[in-house]
């Protein structure tokens, strides 16, 4: 099986970095396939123009998205999951990513009459500086989360979760203390990410 993974952070020198690279080992290792779209090296164009904006927002299916656009859609198609992974930045994904959904979601692709394949899993993987008891306390937690999952993935996937790596912050020693446990729990969701499916 192939899954889809849009990786979305501005530095190899992360935390996020090691997540990309745990989830990757933990699908292949199983004979999994992937397919990896690294946002900020590719460059994506998340800004909008204005002939995507109003064909969008005159449920229009012409003129034919740009190719950028075309090319992740059938990265989407061509896949069997799709798991994003991404720090939280200001209780959202980064900007970059965010973009990317304005782009890539077009009318008549992920909505209308969509020829999006409704995919077996969606899973998201975030890193947060913050500890999860602040995130859940004022809200912060559940509101990315329905973002992710209550609209941007919602029915195009049967199937999808929301995980948060807390305490990410350099501020706290918790980020080293909880490291290799991190990296293990993410490894091993590669590896059991298509547990159960033929
Ligand atoms: C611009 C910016 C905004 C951030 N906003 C948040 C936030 O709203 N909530 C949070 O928990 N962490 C926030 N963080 C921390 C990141 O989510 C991330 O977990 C942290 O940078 C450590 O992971 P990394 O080494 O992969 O970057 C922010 C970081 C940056 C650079």
């Amino acid at each position: 099986m192939k899954v889809f993974i849009v990786y979305c952070h501005p530095s190899e020198d992360s935390f996020t970095r090691h997540m990309r690279d745990a989830f990757i080992k933990g699908v292949t290792d199983v004979g999994h396939e992937y397919i990896l779209s690294d946002l900020y090296k590719m460059n994506f164009k998340t800004d909008m123009s204005e002939e995507e904006y109003l064909r969008d927002a005159y449920y229009r299916n012409s003129p034919d998205p740009a190719a950028d656009v075309l090319a992740e859609q059938e990265k989407v198609n061509a896949s069997d999951a799709i798991v994003f992974i991404y720090p939280v930045f200001w209780t959202e994904a980064p900007a970059k990513l965010v973009g990317w959904f304005d782009r890539v979601w077009t009318y008549g692709f992920a909505y209308g009459e969509k020829t999006m394949k409704t995919l077996e899993k969606g899973l998201v993987l975030c890193s947060a500086g913050n500890p999860r008891e602040r995130l859940e306390s004022l809200g912060l937690l559940d509101s990315m989360k329905k973002v992710m999952l209550g609209d941007r993935l919602f029915n195009r996937v049967k199937e999808a979760d929301f995980i948060v790596f807390d305490n990410t912050s350099r501020e706290f020693g918790l980020r080293e203390e909880n490291w290799d446990q991190n990296l293990e729990k993410i490894y091993e969701l590669g590896k059991n990410l298509f547990a159960g499916l033929k």
